[in-house]
């Protein structure tokens, strides 16, 4: 195999067991990097790592829920002992939910927030010392339900929203370390089967699989990934229909909200 873009680097990919995040390893380790995959549940990350294995051996998998501290701190040092270095830090976990907030129980606001912004926080500040040695990528995967708030989607718009705060913050506290920091807007994508989400009781509800027009594919949020940390981009937002609802949501947000309004019943119908 030829050398790749990313050849001696080291990327951690957390949420990479399946889905968007497994998809964005995957094209990592093609092009050279050295991969450290993440998840909890150990026999969904065996088989992850299995099939990374068949491009190159400089893959490992550290099970750890990095929405705790000593997950985050053990995904790192994992990274770490093996590679000695960080080069890229994806923060993939996220969890979505279902249901409008008059029927929420509030404990679906602690899951969205320990899930999609914890879990982005506590590996980002233990691999912060190695990326500045390197003047790494501290990357953060958002939704465009955090550009506006979306109906059925508050906890999780709100927590998706709170992820531009932290990254506008440490790109500014990091400038002189020359960290890159990257906030990229997915949108609507396939999923794997067995995917879970956060229904309004608080239960984990599994959702059916997306796949056909007006869905991108996993592969194509990752070649996103890979664009925003070859060119070190800031904010990338994804699919013709989130650029367009960015551009409108800044010039034009009662249009925007009038256009959800209108189609609410497709809308949330969508989402399920
Ligand atoms: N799919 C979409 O349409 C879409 C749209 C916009 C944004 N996004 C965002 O893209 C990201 C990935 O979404 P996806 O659809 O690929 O999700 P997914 O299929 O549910 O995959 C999530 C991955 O994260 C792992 N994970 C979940 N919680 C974790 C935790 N606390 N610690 C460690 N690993 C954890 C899961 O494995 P375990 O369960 O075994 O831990 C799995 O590998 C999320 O941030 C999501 O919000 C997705």
């Amino acid at each position: 195999m030829k050398p790749g873009r990313f050849e001696g680097k080291v990327a951690i990919v957390t949420g990479s067991s399946r889905g968007i995040g497994k998809a964005i390893a995957r094209l990592l380790a093609e092009h050279g990097a050295a991969v450290v995959l993440n998840g909890r549940n150990p026999e969904r990350l065996a088989s992850a790592e299995k099939e990374l294995l068949a491009i190159h051996d400089r893959v490992l998998s550290v099970s750890a829920d990095v929405s705790t501290p000593e997950g985050g701190q053990l995904l790192v040092g994992k990274a770490l002992e093996r590679f000695g270095r960080i080069d890229i830090l994806i923060n993939n976990v996220g969890v979505s939910m279902r249901g409008r907030f008059a029927g929420l129980d509030p404990g679906v606001f602690d899951s969205m927030f320990k899930s999609n912004v914890a879990g982005a926080v506590s590996p980002s500040i233990a691999a912060l010392p190695s990326l500045r040695e390197t003047k790494g990528s501290l990357v953060f995967i958002t939704s465009l339900a955090g550009i506006r708030g979306l109906p059925g989607l508050s906890a999780y718009s709100s927590a998706k929203m709170s992820l531009r705060a932290i990254a506008e913050s440490i790109r500014i506290e990091e400038k002189s370390h020359g960290i890159h920091v990257g906030l990229i807007y997915v949108g609507y994508t396939e999923n794997e089967a067995g995917k879970e989400t956060v229904a309004a009781d608080g239960s984990l509800v599994k959702i059916a699989p997306r796949s056909g027009k007006g869905v991108q594919t996993m592969e194509s949020v990752a070649r996103a990934v890979f664009k925003t940390i070859s060119r070190r981009k800031f904010i990338s937002v994804l699919t013709p229909i989130g650029k367009l609802n960015a551009v409108m949501q800044r010039f034009f947000p009662r249009l925007v909200e009038w256009i959800i309004l209108a189609n609410l019943e497709k809308f949330e119908e969508r989402s399920k």
